[in-house]
Parts: structure tokens; sequence; C-alpha cells
């Protein structure tokens, strides 16, 4: 390699213009098109174009589309870190590049003015609009990236492994527990992809878990079906460490007597009394309950959503 051929070379000399030096520092702030480039430093397109290219040449510069906009962005790598650190340090307080900072500021208030634009007239119908965009279930599935990646959760009478696809890719471990062969069959099949859930089959009289060895356990409409919900929580109690969450989600009060000949319900759904009640003599704290709102869709009876946590 001679000297002439050194890409360092190649940086200096793409840095060797002011316009250019000015375009680096504002692609630093954000990413910009070549129109709001344009804008910013007013100069016709033909020039920013050839002056960015220049820079992507000499790898000043990245870009991403988006849509059918493309994105420009200052590229810091290698020995351009320490001479754009130069550089900058020599544009500080140039008029130009302050001026320039004051015309960037109004480019990106008139980005943002779509948006207000949208929401100062869409307020009455955003919520069909966003139903229809992308469904009313990906807000609930989304909170579960809230829980803690350390923890193991129990799904207790699992069925076909809903909650523990939603669950298992926020966790550490989803052990899932049912009594059935074939709802444990199907939730196999379901959950073939996931590495992190352990299906077991049980009672959940007697369930097939350690004490004190996980973080939380939920009832995801199982208790209706128990004879004594009470054996059922008193064994959520004991696999859970102290401080451990349950959730239980079950129905309403409700009278819809053949859903016992159908589907063999025991209990025709829990009053907010009933499972305060239930929880506390189980030994859980900080009970909450508190009803769901219906969804659109659904034909069933109520829900109510119960939290505590083991003493
Ligand atoms: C209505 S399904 C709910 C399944 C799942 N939790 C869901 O939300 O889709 C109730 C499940 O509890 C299981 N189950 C009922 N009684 C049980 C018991 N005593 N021990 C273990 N599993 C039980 C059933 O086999 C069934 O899979």
């Amino acid at each position: 390699m001679t000297v002439a051929t050194l890409p360092l070379l190649d940086s200096l000399s793409a840095l060797a213009d002011p316009t250019r030096c000015r375009m680096l520092l504002l692609l630093e702030r954000h990413e910009l098109t070549v129109s709001e480039l344009c804008a910013v430093l007013q100069l016709p397109q033909s020039t920013v174009s050839r002056q960015l290219k220049t820079l992507a040449d000499a790898s000043w510069v990245t870009s991403r589309r988006d849509g059918t906009s493309r994105y420009y962005s200052l590229l810091l790598e290698g020995a351009h870190v320490q001479l754009w650190a130069l550089t900058r340090e020599q544009l500080a307080g140039k008029s130009a590049a302050e001026q320039d900072v004051r015309r960037l500021e109004r480019v990106l208030t008139a980005r943002r003015a779509a948006s207000e634009h949208f929401f100062a007239t869409a307020s009455g119908k955003w919520d069909k609009l966003r139903d229809e965009l992308f469904g009313n279930d990906f807000a609930f599935r989304a909170v579960a990236g809230l829980l803690d990646d350390e923890w193991t959760i129990a799904d207790l009478g699992c069925g076909t492994g809903a909650m523990s696809a939603i669950l298992a890719p926020h966790v550490k471990q989803v052990i899932g527990v049912d009594a059935s062969e074939e709802m444990l069959d199907a939730a196999k099949a379901r959950l073939a992809a996931a590495t992190n859930i352990e299906l077991r089959k049980g009672s959940l009289e007697a369930l097939p878990i350690f004490p004190g060895s996980v973080d939380a356990a939920t009832f995801m409409l199982v208790l209706h079906h128990l004879p004594s919900p009470a054996d059922a929580l008193a064994e959520a109690a004991r696999i859970l460490k102290p401080g451990g969450r349950l959730l239980i989600v079950d129905m309403a009060p409700h009278e819809k007597e053949e859903y016992r000949q159908q589907m063999g319900h025991v209990w025709l759904g829990f009053s907010e009394d009933q499972m305060k009640k239930m929880l506390a003599a189980a030994g859980f704290t900080h009970v909450r309950v508190h009803a769901l709102p219906p969804a659109h869709s659904a034909k069933g009876p109520a829900l109510l959503m119960a939290t505590g946590r083991k003493r």
C-alpha cells in the first residue's frame, strides 16, 4: 500500500470541506433525509447528494431505508472516532454550525407536525383504528415483557398451553402441569419450539413440583373445575417461594347450569368476596380482585382476576 492509498487519507480528505463537516455535525444528532439536509444547510439537492456520496465512500455516513425515505446518519468506527472528536472540537461555536442547529429544530418540528395533526383529529376514532390495525390482544401479550426474566412460573392446569406460550419468551422457565394426557399432547405440539417449558402430568391437588421452588403460579380458567379449590390453592402456596405471586383468572358468578354437563364445571363462577376469602385462607397476602372487561367477541360469562403473594 502506498501512502497515496492509505484509507486514513481518504477519511481526512472527506473531512477537508466545511459543508461536509456541517453535514456530519447534523447527522451526529439525528438521522436525516436528503431533503431535510437541504432545508437545514440551505443547499440544492444535487450538492447535498454529491457531498453525501463523498462521505459515504469514505465510510463517514451510513443510511437505512424507511418506506420510501432514506435516512442518513454519522458512522463512527475505528480511527474515525478520534478524528471526529478532533474535528468536532474545531467546529464548536462556529456560527454556521449554530445556525444549522436552529434550522434543524425547525425541520424536526415539521416532522412532528404530521403526527400531532393526526392525533389532534383522531382521538374519537383511535381506539377503533388501533383494533383494526393491530388487533386487541397485542398489549396484553406485551405486558408479559414486564416479568422478571429470572423467574420460574408454574402454569397450573395448563391445558393446551396457551398461557405457557405467552409467558415462556419472557421468563427463565415455565412448568406446565395438567392431569389430562390429551391436553398435554396438544400443549406439547403447540410448544414444540420452546426450550424453556417443561410439561408435567399431575394433579393440582398434589403438584409434582418441589416446595418453595417457583416465583409465580397461575390458575387460568381452572378453579371452577376443582371439587376443592382450597386444596389447589394450598398446593400453589406450597410450591411458591416466600413473596411469590399467584394469578387466578376465572368466571364471575353466572347461571349457565348447562356448563356442568357440557364442560364438567363444578362451580358456576366465584364472587370477588369468595376469591378474597379463599386466597386469605390459603396464606396469601396483598390480595387484589378485579373484574375483567369482556372482549367484544366473548360469548361466555364475565371474568375476574385475582392476585396474591405467598406470605
Ligand atoms: C378449562 S381448561 C384451561 C386450560 C388453560 N389453563 C387455558 O387457559 O386454556 C382446564 C384445565 O385444567 C385441567 N384440570 C382440571 N382439573 C384438574 C386437576 N384436578 N388436576 C390437574 N389438572 C386439572 C384440565 O385437564 C384442563 O386442561
